[in-house]
């Protein structure tokens, strides 16, 4: 068996809620979030994989995570079989070129007084590597994604949305990465210019083989550009598996409530119409049992007090659900009882 590219195995992220005082004060005896909690999965060379949940789910930490911007808790985090959260910071740091992120609001993290060509070769500059020729740099990677070398003296102000977005994937680019790192490329722009930015990952992951995780709230981008996707509820994966047969044949209500919650463009996709009813839970006041049960439109007793176990559905395909939707034919169905 080949090793995949990225492994991710059991990632549990923590994040303190309040000062120790503050916290005495209110009574509070554990001011921590788990903001993720024993996730697992692998992404090979080539291969994209999506990330979906709603917000605040914890999609983002597990990026961060990643890239050793959060610690882990526990869990491992390997990167072409080396495991990153035991590594120094020094040691850490060339791994930093094999890996690229795209921040979440690439207009308000690409700084405001440096030029194009400024942004998209600094990453040479950080890792050691500005002796090189930082214009044809320049030049190369405003190609690679679609933007004349015009666009290198222009500053953020004057890009729009989908120009920003190309920048910030030239600048993903600079340092020839093996895994990419998307969080939310195409939130808030328009339809054709999210097609565009779409049809950019996957021209570059033909034309260069990358490896992308994509962290997305609308399922179109996933359904468009991943193989695999992985569906997240308060810190967990509750599903995940080859993309098409999560979105045909969902084993897990909170799936078949996220699809069925999503504007679908194509007329002829089998879509019941089931919205997510009430509010995501506090991460600080985690429901019991199964933790979907207090919007689940299947939920029965058990729900309410057992955890539900992670279930094999297929190749690649699993889930956690005591009362799985069952699968016929080629669309969704009603739960099993
Ligand atoms: N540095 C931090 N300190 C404390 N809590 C944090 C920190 N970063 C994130 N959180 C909390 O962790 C949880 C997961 O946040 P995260 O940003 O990963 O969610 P997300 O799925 O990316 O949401 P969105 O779709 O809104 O971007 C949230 O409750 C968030 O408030
Ligand atoms: S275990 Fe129960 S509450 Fe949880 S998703 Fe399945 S049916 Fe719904
Ligand atoms: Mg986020």
């Amino acid at each position: 068996m080949t090793t995949p590219l990225l492994k991710v195995d059991d990632l549990r992220v923590r994040f303190r809620t309040m000062g120790p005082l503050k916290a005495l004060a209110k009574g509070v005896p554990d001011p921590y979030i788990d903001a993720v909690c024993g996730v697992s999965f692998d992404i090979s060379e080539g291969e994209t994989l999506g990330l979906v949940g709603e917000s605040g789910s914890g999609k983002s930490t597990i990026a961060r995570a990643i890239m050793g911007l959060v610690p882990a808790e526990s869990g491992s985090v390997s990167f072409a079989g080396t495991d990153l959260t035991a590594l120094s910071p020094r040691r850490f740091a060339p791994y930093r070129r094999d890996m690229a992120m795209m921040f979440q609001d690439p207009v308000g993290s690409l700084s405001p007084r440096l030029t194009v060509r400024s942004l998209i070769t600094e990453p040479f500059r950080i890792h050691g590597t500005g002796d090189r020729d930082l214009d044809g740099e320049a030049r190369r990677l405003l190609k690679m994604v679609g933007l004349n070398e015009d666009f290198a003296r222009r500053f953020p102000h004057q890009l729009s949305g989908g120009q920003a977005r190309r920048v910030g994937v030239a600048r993903a680019l600079a340092l020839n990465p093996k895994l990419i790192i998307a969080d939310e490329p195409t939130a808030g722009l328009d339809v054709s210019v999210q097609g565009e930015i779409l049809n950019l990952f996957a021209r570059l992951q033909d034309e260069l083989g990358l490896a992308i995780l994509i962290i997305t709230h609308n399922l179109n981008v996933v359904r468009h550009i991943t193989d695999r996707m992985a569906i997240m509820y308060l810190g967990r994966f509750v599903e995940q598996g080859p993309t098409e047969e999560v979105f045909y044949t969902p084993r897990h209500p909170y799936t078949e409530a996220l699809l069925s919650a999503n504007p679908e463009p194509d007329p002829d996709a089998v879509l019941d119409r089931i919205a997510i009813s009430g509010e995501v839970p506090s991460l600080m006041n985690r429901p019991s049992g199964c933790e979907f049960h207090t919007r689940c439109l299947y939920a029965q007793a058990k729900c309410r007090t057992e955890a539900p176990a992670l279930t094999e559905a297929g190749e690649s395909h699993s889930f956690t659900c005591h009362y799985p939707l069952t699968v016929a034919h080629t669309g969704r169905t009603k739960a099993a009882s």
